[in-house]
């Protein structure tokens, strides 16, 4: 029997891989060596035709090489609930939404063996605390997720909440018991474990409650846009259909999509661009009508993925200072804005308060007040957002504050799972 586990932080934007290999924790390893930080691999897909594929850095190196022809996917784990998004079609094959989390997992589980030099068919994956709000797709998520795991190869997985496993990591940390809450605030998901963490050991009984909420980075992005920027591609623009006096305003299924990262990319589908092409031949002045052009230079001009990176920098923007500008020069798509972080927290206000829901239902299925918690661990990414910080400061108190994010720690908490497993101990 191999003794083998890779250990696999499948995440919205980056994704790590670890191992327990033949006895010995292998933390992170540099899967993805032309970036920034090599153990750290954006979860990207570009297809510049179906029968090629590109991952992490070199996905966008090779999208922008070639001319941003073809496909490129992210931030695609945010579809796995969606039970009406089975997948996508690239030049008339059909790719499923499991085919696309599958083939991200099987170079994931290439580029590890290749380092390990050794073939590993078991493997320890994350999984949110809450893909979705709703049970029935939740599971239908994680009944995915077990599919692309067995495409990419794998014979025996086990899945691990992610916040749970971030709790192994933090447990190190510890000197003598406490109630500790785990926030780990992604790009997809924001999650939520209360456990009593103790040095010299773990015990599931330990586990005092999980939750969160499908929202977290994409959803922060997402305000820019609905907001302020999405008016410039037509989500206000309105129009009169021939033989009626009615004025319609772009629908919210159109302009919903366009708010979101994860979304924007269904407007490409036919059905929708059809009507979105209506609307601009319907549409009621020059304004409402150009705008709705710069939506079709937006997607036919493959500027989705540069956009919603320039939104994303301004965000990070606002981490570190009061006021960033949005600069984007796309011929034909011109945007300058400033943004404040007033304005940030006002937009992100719906957010903040469903994601800090979860934070509530936590607290109440553990049983627990605020006062009972004796220090608070924040990782993710998200995390890094002032507004986010100063909720739990407010919630918690400063000095339980433990913000010098650890950004490996769910990954190493997988390892540790996957050792436990080698032990014979599962974690539930
Ligand atoms: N300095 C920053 N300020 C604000 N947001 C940031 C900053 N740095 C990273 N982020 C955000 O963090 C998110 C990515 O975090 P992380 O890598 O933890 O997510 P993930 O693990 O891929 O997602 P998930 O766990 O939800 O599946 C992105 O939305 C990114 O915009
Ligand atoms: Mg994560």
């Amino acid at each position: 029997m191999s003794d083998s586990f890779l250990a696999i932080d499948f995440g919205t934007s980056n994704s790590l891989v670890g191992a327990y290999h033949q006895g010995k924790v292998h933390g992170a390893l540099p899967l993805d060596p032309k970036s920034a930080d090599p153990t750290l691999m954006r979860t990207l897909l570009y297809f510049p035709n179906p029968d090629l594929c590109y991952y992490g850095s070199e996905a966008i190196e090779q999208y922008i090489e070639q001319d941003m022809e073809g496909r490129l996917f992210r931030s695609f784990k945010s579809h796995l609930p969606n039970q009406s998004y089975l997948g996508t079609v690239i030049d008339n094959r059909i790719v499923t939404l499991e085919n696309m989390v599958g083939i991200f997992l099987l170079e994931l589980k290439k580029r590890a063996e290749k380092h390990l030099n050794h073939q590993i068919t078991k493997a320890v994956i994350g999984r949110p605390a809450r893909y979705s709000m709703d049970a029935v797709a939740d599971g239908f998520a994680l009944h995915r997720m077990e599919k692309a795991a067995k495409m990419a190869g794998f014979e025996e997985v086990q899945f691990v909440p992610e916040p749970l496993a971030a709790a192994f990591d933090y447990r190190k940390q510890i000197t003598s018991e406490k109630i500790v809450l785990i926030g780990d605030f992604g790009g997809g998901t924001s999650d939520f474990t209360l456990i009593r963490l103790r040095a010299e050991g773990f015990d599931n009984k330990d586990v005092l409650a999980i939750d969160g909420c499908p929202m977290a980075g994409d959803a922060l992005d997402s305000v820019f846009m609905s907001h302020r920027l999405s008016e410039h591609f037509g989500a206000k623009s309105r129009y009169r259909l021939p033989m009626s006096s009615n004025v319609l305003t772009m629908p919210p299924a159109v302009s919903q999509k366009l708010n979101h990262p994860a979304h924007i990319v269904h407007l490409k589908e036919r059905d929708t661009y059809e009507f979105i092409k209506e609307v601009k031949k319907c549409s009621l002045t020059v304004k409402d009508k150009d705008a709705i052009e710069r939506l079709f230079i937006l997607l036919e001009d493959q500027q989705i993925f540069p956009f919603f990176e320039a939104i994303e920098k301004t965000k990070r923007g606002l981490s570190a200072s009061d006021s960033t500008e949005f600069d984007f020069d796309y011929p034909g798509l011109e945007l300058k804005e400033q943004f404040t972080t007033a304005q940030f927290i006002d937009w992100a206000m719906n957010t903040r308060q469903k994601i800090f829901e979860g934070l509530d239902r936590c607290l109440e299925s553990a049983g627990l007040t605020p006062d009972q918690v004796d220090l608070v661990c924040l990782t993710g990414g998200t995390a890094k957002v002032p507004f986010i910080q100063g909720e739990l400061e407010t919630r918690f108190g400063k000095q339980k504050l433990q913000t010098q994010a650890h950004f490996h720690s769910v990954l190493s908490g997988l390892v540790e799972s996957a050792s436990f497993w080698a032990n014979g101990q599962k974690v539930t």
